[in-house]
């Protein structure tokens, strides 16, 4: 007998950490795996944490987050990417992680469906699970991994409550072209949906980026999502927020005044100076990403595992079809004979088998050490 509940019982624990932990229990690994900047957090932004402490801003703040980080966010919002929230309507989270879970257990009843594109991360698919929503996978491996409106809005059916972007999309590294981002407003207003947008890679896009919250009288259909932890290398800060209208805001609040009460604050101050001083910071690591992208993208094609040019974020997803074995026993065999790791596309969804996906965030010299070994692997299994 197990004291455990049906529902977590239910969901399967992370793809990429099962593996991951193959991984540290190998040694001389190269590892393209966990998705994480190599580039430390920027110093100012570090300083500003340094000077909390001893100043002994160790306090929770108010529930929803500091007034100055939300009018900071506010305004970056508006420079950024021409998003319009102001400080009322942007809540402070854990990560974007929390954001993600409040937003689904805020909005999802039982049996609601929420259209995901796949390939898409992890998370996404056992929280709606947790919140007894179910999840409607769209197989965007057909069409260069952009959803297509129309291929959306063939999934609409009357439960049908949410569809949920995130571009520049891990593991695709695609983004959606402006052209698409507004049809999809359309349907979502057509049809009565939210949007759901993770942009937390839109900091780090290559191309042109048009975020779906930028377009006019939408702000009843959409939930915004972003943070700091990979555009801003500040994954152990734990760092996020959502944005939407005041009464969403309020009522995702009502749940992380209790599971949370607020983020962490030091983390709080030190994104301030994120959002106002870091610019040349995210330049610079935006442009170390894409030549990385660049040269292993082309590695890759070299060999005949076509890889598309992602548009943005830190990976490179690839396709393995040249060789005939299936995503798990390719990162297998590659980890066990080449000592490199990377992670099988089948952990994002049912449409990522036959790729893999190569955090691209690792230090160019072994990357390049790792894309030729991969090239070596190819030649001798094809
Ligand atoms: C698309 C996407 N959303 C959210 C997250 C989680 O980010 P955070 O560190 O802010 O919780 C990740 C992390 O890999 C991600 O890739």
């Amino acid at each position: 007998m197990t004291f455990l509940s049906d529902r977590v019982n239910r969901i399967p624990p992370s793809g990429i950490r099962v593996f991951f932990d193959l991984v540290l229990s190998s040694k001389g690994i190269i590892s393209l795996g966990v998705g994480e900047p190599d580039f430390l957090t920027p110093w100012n932004i570090r300083d500003e944490a340094i000077y909390r402490v001893e100043k002994g801003f160790t306090t929770y703040t108010s529930n929803k987050g500091l007034e100055e980080l939300r009018g900071a966010i506010s305004h970056y919002l508006k420079q950024q990417f021409s998003i319009a929230y102001d400080k009322h309507e942007i809540l402070i989270t854990s990560g974007v992680s929390e954001a993600v879970d409040l937003v689904f257990r805020s909005f999802i009843n039982p049996n609601d469906e929420i259209i995901l594109p796949e390939p898409s991360y992890v998370c996404y698919r056992p929280l709606i699970d947790l919140c007894d929503g179910k999840a409607v996978p769209l197989d965007t491996s057909l069409t260069d991994f952009i959803p297509r409106a129309s291929d959306i809005e063939a999934l609409v059916t009357k439960n049908t409550k949410a569809i949920l972007l995130s571009y520049p999309n891990n593991p695709t590294g695609q983004s959606i072209p402006p052209s698409e981002v507004s049809k999809i407003a359309d349907i979502a207003v057509k049809h009565n949906l939210l949007i759901i947008t993770d942009e937390i890679y839109a900091d780090l896009s290559f191309d042109s980026f048009q975020s779906i919250a930028s377009i006019p009288n939408m702000k009843n259909h959409i939930i915004y999502l972003n943070g700091f932890s990979k555009a801003h290398s500040m994954t152990g800060w734990r760092i996020g927020y959502v944005c939407a209208n005041e009464e969403y805001i309020e009522a995702m609040n009502k749940i992380h005044q209790y599971s949370a009460l607020c983020a962490p604050t030091l983390s709080q101050y030190a994104a301030v100076e994120a959002c106002q001083n870091s610019s040349d910071e995210v330049q610079k690591m935006r442009q170390s990403y894409l030549e990385r992208a660049r040269y292993f993208t082309k590695m890759m094609n070299d060999v005949g595992l076509t890889t598309i040019m992602p548009s943005g974020g830190l990976y490179c997803f690839t396709s393995i079809q040249s060789l005939s074995m299936s995503s798990l026993s390719f990162a297998e065999k590659l980890l066990k004979e080449y000592q490199v790791a990377v992670v099988p596309g089948n952990v994002f969804g049912e449409s990522g088998e036959g790729y893999f996906r190569a955090c691209i965030a690792t230090d160019f010299n072994e990357l390049k050490i790792a894309a030729k070994k991969i090239q070596e692997f190819v030649t001798e299994h094809d």
